[in-house]
C-alpha cells in the first residue's frame, strides 16, 4: 500500500510535468554499512551491491521521494539499509539544493511519525521538504483514498517547489546548523576524512 501512495506523488510530479522513476529498495541487494569508513576518506563504498546505482540516481534527481511502511514503529530494514549507506552523503550535505517529501502507511498507528522521519532523513542531508502523506490502513478505504489524493497533490507541489526554488526559512536555518557542524566534524577528521575534507574546502567555505 506505501507503493501505492509514492505512485500517487510520482503521478502528480509527472502531470506537473516532471520526469520520474520509481525504485523499491526492497528488490535491491543492498548491504549493511560496515562504517569502515572509506567512503569518508575516499568518497566511494567498497561494496559492490545495488546502493550505487541507487545513490546515483538519488544524486541525479532534483527531487526525492521517500516512502516506507511502519515496521514496529521505524522504517522497513530495507530503507534503513539504504540511509546507513548514506553517511557520507550526510557529512557532505549532497542533497542541498533539492527538494523531497514523504509518503508512510501503517497498520494502526505512527504513519505520521514515520513520514516525519522519512522528511527529517531528507532535511539532515540538506534537501527541504514540501510536506508528507500518511495513512493508517484501519482508518479504511476512503482515509486511505484521500492519503493517496494529498500524495498526488504533494507530487505536484514538489515540481512546483523545484521550479520556483521556493524557499523554507526555518528548514534554511536547520541546513545551516547541520552543514556547520558536519563541517566542523570533517576538519577535526581532516587528516584521515579526506574525500569529506575536499569537498568542504572546494566549496569555499574553509
Ligand atoms: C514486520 C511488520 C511490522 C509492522 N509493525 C507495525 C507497527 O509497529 N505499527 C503499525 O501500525 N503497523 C505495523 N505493521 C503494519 C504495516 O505498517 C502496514 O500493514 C503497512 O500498510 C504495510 O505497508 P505495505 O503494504 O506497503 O507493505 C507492521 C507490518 C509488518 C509486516
Amino acid at each position: 500500500m506505501t507503493r501505492r501512495l509514492v505512485a500517487a506523488v510520482l503521478r502528480g510530479a509527472e502531470e506537473a510535468g516532471a520526469e520520474t522513476e520509481f525504485v523499491d529498495a526492497a528488490a535491491l541487494r543492498i548491504r549493511p554499512c560496515s562504517a569502515c569508513t572509506l567512503c569518508y576518506q575516499t568518497g566511494e563504498c567498497p561494496k559492490q551491491d545495488d546502493f550505487a546505482a541507487l545513490y546515483e540516481k538519488m544524486l541525479g534527481a532534483d527531487g526525492v521521494v521517500f516512502g516506507s511502511p511502519n515496521y514496529i514503529d521505524n522504517v522497513s530494514a530495507q530503507m534503513k539499509l539504504v540511509f546507513d549507506r548514506m553517511a557520507d552523503a550526510i557529512h557532505c550535505q549532497l542533497f542541498a539544493g533539492k527538494y523531497g517529501c514523504a509518503v508512510a502507511t501503517a497498520g494502526g498507528a505512527g504513519a505520521d511519525d514515520i513520514a516525519a522521519y522519512l522528511n527529517h532523513v531528507l532535511q539532515v542531508l540538506g534537501a527541504d521538504t514540501v510536506g508528507a502523506a500518511s495513512v493508517e490502513m484501519v482508518s479504511g478505504p476512503e482515509a486511505f483514498a484521500a492519503a493517496e489524493e494529498k500524495a498526488f497533490a504533494l507530487g505536484k507541489d514538489l515540481v512546483a517547489a523545484i521550479e520556483t526554488r521556493r524557499e523554507y526559512p526555518d528548514q534554511a536555518a536547520l541546513h545551516a546548523e547541520v552543514a556547520a557542524g558536519m563541517k566542523a566534524l570533517v576538519f577535526a577528521n581532516k587528516d584521515v576524512w579526506k574525500h569529506q575534507y575536499g569537498h568542504w574546502t572546494s566549496q569555499g567555505q574553509n
